[in-house]
């Protein structure tokens, strides 16, 4: 338990002669008790840190409220309950605990011990500091209290001028943690931004590769962008969480950049594709493939996995690797469905269009075989007049 403070200073009124002598370093603020503007936002801050103090005698808490409220604080909160004081911490996020040790019951090493176990605060890197007061400063307590996390002991009877000077000291080093740790936030997220814009810059330049492929065979140039718009549907019917609904709108628009390398005598040809041709055109997944491979973005890397496993089929008799079931990524899964509905739904240079309803019968046919069983249901549950 506290000990009782010396009656001279407990009775004392703490006047502002007192105050003044512990000098501008231990004032927060030049103004007391928020009299007057704050000279700057450190000055401001440490006014304004809140300070928790633990003593099971009412007494002595009002004293060192007396002490604090005078240097200037203005956000000093006591309590006698020992018990409450970890949950408290985590809830409050004090800048400061000021513990008294020997209390009945429940001890201060005892909240020393839960406040460590609380482990780092949200706002700064580091746990709340605490300020041991008591008149127990043998060495046993003191190493014990240490190794449980107090960063700084102050006998009783105290001095008001050391307490006051040994809060602010503790009190700064918590201002400065926590501004360094918001620095950080703050140069995390410029880091997150700038690393989003190259990664956008990546995909645009992509996307356009995979738009002038696509001018080779579609006139229009709006198949990539209802293949990503159908796989995303598609993707939000089957669960997928909302980034990687996001991931495969982006990525599925690229599925046929390869085509790029294929020569127009092959990508246009009204009749049939020989099977040499036919080999020829199947390498637009591989070449596709080695046009996003290497990429550090997770949207360049379902993109090369869509661009390569797009032609594979549920069954394994797909191309370029002969995946089956789950083994084909299930960006590609989705893509295989959405590619073959939005190609076959519009009018091509060799072709004209389907009808919804030979689209329909031809993707219901390939459930189990072509297509993965659950994105076809997704797509006629989705969209059953098809
Ligand atoms: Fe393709």
């Amino acid at each position: 338990m506290i000990e009782s403070l010396p009656s001279a200073l407990a009775d004392r009124e703490l006047d502002v002669e007192s105050f003044e002598s512990t000098g501008p370093a231990a004032a927060p603020s030049a103004g007391a008790a928020g009299q007057a503007a704050p000279t700057c936002d450190l000055e401001h801050d440490l006014a304004h840190a809140r300070v928790l103090v633990v003593d099971d005698e009412a007494r002595n808490l009002r004293l060192l409220e007396r002490v604090l409220s005078r240097a200037g604080y203005v956000n000093v909160v006591s309590t006698t309950e020992a018990r409450g004081v970890a949950a408290r911490c985590a809830e409050e996020q004090p800048d400061l605990l000021v513990l008294d040790l020997h209390m009945p019951e429940h001890d201060g090493f005892a909240v020393l011990e839960e406040v460590a176990a609380l482990g780092p605060s949200s706002t700064t890197s580091g746990r709340v500091p605490v300020l041991v007061l008591t008149g127990d400063l043998s060495e046993d307590s003191k190493l014990r209290a240490l190794a449980l996390g107090a960063k700084d002991f102050v006998g009783k009877p105290f001095q008001e001028q050391e307490i006051v000077l040994r809060i602010r000291n503790l009190l700064e080093t918590r201002l400065l943690h926590r501004a360094l740790a918001r620095q950080n936030a703050l140069l995390e997220e410029r880091v997150r931004e700038r690393t989003q814009a190259l990664e956008d810059a990546q995909m645009e330049v992509l996307e356009r590769l995979a738009a002038a492929a696509e001018l080779r065979d579609d006139d229009t140039g709006q198949h990539t962008e209802r293949v990503g718009a159908i796989a995303a549907r598609l993707a939000t019917t089957l669960g997928l969480s909302d980034d990687q609904v996001a991931l495969i709108r982006r990525a599925a628009a690229l599925h046929d950049v390869g085509k790029i390398g294929i020569p127009d005598s092959i990508l246009r040809k009204a009749g049939r594709l020989t099977p040499q041709e036919h080999e020829m055109m199947k390498a637009h997944t591989v070449l596709g493939a080695r046009i996003l491979g290497g990429g550090h973005s997770a949207a360049v890397q379902a993109a090369e996995r869509i661009a390569r496993h797009h032609h594979e089929k549920w069954d394994g008799t797909g191309y370029p690797d002969g995946l089956a079931g789950e083994q084909i990524p299930i960006e590609a899964r989705i893509v295989a469905v959405a590619d073959v509905l939005d190609a076959l739904s519009h009018a091509r240079p060799y072709r004209p269009a389907w009808s919804p309803e030979q689209v329909g019968t031809l993707i219901r046919d390939g459930r189990g075989t072509h297509f993965d069983p659950a994105v076809v249901d997704a797509l006629f549950g989705e969209a059953p007049a098809q």
